[in-house]
């Protein structure tokens, strides 16, 4: 066999390679998230990525979410990172809840009327 002909078939499997694994981290972290343009989804990609994979909004109730940012501003004051601000706070519950385990659908208009913030 010519030796041109192996590496190609080499190259060729190195690729197929490449591309599972792409797929595979897509799959792993980044299932997208719910009305991705609003100021909450943004908020909490910037906020809430930094430390831990993005929990996707559906995956808790709305009574959960608000726990569980109350105690991310504990977790984030004692790793001496910025706690969210009045606003974001709001902004990424208001987010979160619309897109929970347990939302109805007539709260998710109300969240995407939500006040964007000012630059
Ligand atoms: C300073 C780092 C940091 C930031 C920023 C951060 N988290 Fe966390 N988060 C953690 C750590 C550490 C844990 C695991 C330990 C724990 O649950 O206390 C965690 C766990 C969680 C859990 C899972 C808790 C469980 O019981 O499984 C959720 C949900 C969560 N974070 C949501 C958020 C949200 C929403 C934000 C943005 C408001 C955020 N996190 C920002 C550090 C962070």
């Amino acid at each position: 066999m010519c030796r041109c002909e192996k590496i190609a078939r080499l190259r060729r499997r190195a690729v197929l390679v490449v591309v599972a694994l792409a797929l595979a981290a897509l799959g792993a972290c980044s299932t997208p998230l719910p009305d991705p343009q609003s100021a909450g989804a943004q908020i909490y990609q910037v906020r809430c990525s930094g430390c831990h994979a993005l929990y996707a909004p559906a995956s808790l109730t709305a009574a959960m979410w608000e726990m569980q940012v109350e105690r991310m501003q504990t977790v984030m004051l004692r790793a001496a990172v910025n706690p969210l601000t009045e606003q974001e706070r709001f902004l990424v519950l208001t987010y979160l809840k619309a897109h929970a385990t347990d939302a109805t659908s007539a709260s998710a208009p109300a969240a995407s009327a939500a006040p964007v913030a000012s630059p």
